[in-house]
């Protein structure tokens, strides 16, 4: 397999890969096309031109209709990871430790009605139904590679518009310097919350100008259809630079606050996970490298590792937000 890697710092595939991509962008045509109005008619011919139809709504969850395409330079090439390796391999710590329990357990999630709070140092603090978040703004479809810190890797079309067009509409006040990001602790549905794994609510944050980056996705969906419970249903954040346990599932509180908020794994393990967390391949775990990663559905005896990219490929579009930091010492 030939891979090059251009100048825009995202991997592109050789010819062996090209298929499953243009599988994957007639799905997406169908959803522009459901955006378009006309989805009996888009599902109708979808359904009559190719034999997997279903392919094109995976996991047959309601579809989010309205997404467009996505912004530019959110886009890899590089093949998307099959929705049944992304839906049953999970860290979803509420619904328990292995990556099969979420998608075992998960169903005891009750995702409506939902409602997530917007609070502490904003001018507009306001309780947002789900359905409000969905009408806030546009959604778009966007491809990110995204890199557990655990080691390994998968290729997602999310569905969501960026953190900062809610942010801009709930108007932060200027003494705000983070955001807070608090999911639900529901010991009735959520079996695992109570253990003493974490400290519960899973909660996450961002410095201002990360949070406000156009990178950061406010997310309702996978691969057209809304998120499956054990992906953070019904909205979570996605933030394709940083290890994975920033993206917090579930959200149900967006909290703007002076100072640095205290993190799930940070609280757990300082010296292991850093605030940032931002992907990077020359800051080893303590406990292991972060050079290479293995992307999940390339599991052959013979498959090679991939080299981790700095902050997983995105640096173009996140990296002037770090200049001068050590990013050694500011993990
Ligand atoms: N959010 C909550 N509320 N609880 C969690 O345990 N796990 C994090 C993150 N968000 C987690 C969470 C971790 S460790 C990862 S790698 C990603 O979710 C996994 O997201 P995925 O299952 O959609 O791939």
């Amino acid at each position: 397999m030939i891979i090059k890697t251009n100048s825009d710092g995202f991997i592109h595939p050789g010819s062996s890969e090209v298929t499953p991509l243009r599988v994957y962008q007639r799905r997406r045509d169908l959803i522009r096309q459901l955006a378009g109005g006309a989805a009996g008619v888009a599902l109708g011919s979808w359904a009559g031109n190719n034999a997997s139809a279903q392919q094109s709504l995976p996991g047959k969850l309601a579809p989010l209709p309205n997404a467009k395409s996505a912004v530019a330079g959110a886009v890899t090439m590089e093949k998307v990871t099959d929705y049944k390796d992304a839906t049953t391999y999970n860290n979803y710590y509420e619904f328990g430790t292995d990556k099969a329990d979420p998608a075992k357990n998960a169903h005891t999630l009750k995702t409506s009605p939902w409602v997530v709070e917007v609070e502490g140092m904003v001018k507009k603090p306001a309780k947002y139904t789900l359905e409000d978040l969905l009408k806030l703004s546009a959604q778009e479809e966007r491809i990110y590679r995204m890199r557990c810190v655990e080691g390994w890797s998968m290729v997602i079309p999310w569905v969501g518009y960026s953190l900062s067009e809610l942010i801009k509409k709930v108007e932060p006040l200027g003494s705000a310097k983070y955001v807070e990001f608090i999911t639900l602790a529901d010991p009735k549905t959520m079996p695992f919350v109570g253990s003493r794994v974490l400290d519960w609510p899973y909660a996450e944050g961002l410095r201002m100008d990360e949070a406000m980056n156009p990178l950061a996705l406010l997310s309702f969906g996978m691969y057209g259809e809304v998120l499956p419970n054990q992906n953070g249903a019904p909205v979570r954040m996605v933030l394709p630079w940083k290890y994975g346990f920033k993206s917090a599932k579930s959200l149900v509180k967006i909290r703007f606050t002076d100072k640095q908020p205290g993190t799930a794994w940070n609280k757990a393990a300082a010296n292991e996970y850093g605030f940032f967390s931002n992907v990077n391949p020359d800051v080893d775990h303590p406990r292991w490298s972060q050079a290479t990663e293995r992307r999940i559905g390339e599991d052959g005896l013979f498959a090679k590792k991939r080299k981790t990219l700095l902050f997983n490929g995105y640096e173009q579009q996140v990296g002037q937000l770090y200049a001068g930091m050590d990013l050694k010492k500011l993990f």
